[in-house]
């Protein structure tokens, strides 16, 4: 198996593992955002810790699709690398990284954690959604 197709199914495992907190989709969204260039893993060897899964908006925004770390490896900073990692790989025209998370979610207390700021609470499609902010610039 490639490495890719490796870090594809981790991720898509981990994602499946936090179905309390995800909705379902398909393999073939890992894959394509992996293609091209927005998936991020973390990985120890062939342990694929976790993930970050993110695109870039026409408006600057880096938004984070979802991340998420395997259940035997939380609370290792392994999150916080991630999210320094999709920030410091951001092009210059990057401006801040923005991302929404289910209100109920102990990953708001992280994101609160990691300086983000929340600018909102919205109606998702099944959950009531914190949207999350961290400017990149200045
Ligand atoms: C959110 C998530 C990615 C964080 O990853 P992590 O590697 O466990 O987080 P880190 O170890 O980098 O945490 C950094 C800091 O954030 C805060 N934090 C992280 N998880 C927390 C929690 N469950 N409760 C309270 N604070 C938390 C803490 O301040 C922590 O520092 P500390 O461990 O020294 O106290 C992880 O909890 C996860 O995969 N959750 C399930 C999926 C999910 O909810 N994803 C986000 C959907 S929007």
């Amino acid at each position: 198996m490639s490495r890719e197709d490796m870090d594809v199914d981790a991720a898509k495992a981990i994602f499946d593992d936090h179905n309390d907190v995800f909705g379902w989709q398909p393999r073939g969204a890992f894959a394509r955002s992996h293609a091209n260039g927005q998936l991020l893993v973390c990985a120890a060897g062939r342990e694929v810790l976790g993930f970050c899964r993110f695109y870039d908006r026409r408006d600057g925004i880096r938004k984070i699709y979802d991340m998420a770390v395997a259940r035997a490896h939380l609370r290792e900073g392994i999150g916080a690398r991630m999210l320094g990692a999709a920030g410091a790989a951001a092009p210059r025209d990057r401006l801040a990284i923005e991302l929404k998370c289910p209100e109920a979610a102990a990953a708001n207390l992280f994101y609160e954690a990691m300086g983000f700021v929340s600018l909102a609470a919205e109606a998702g499609k099944r959950k009531r959604l914190r949207v999350w902010r961290r400017e990149l610039r200045g």
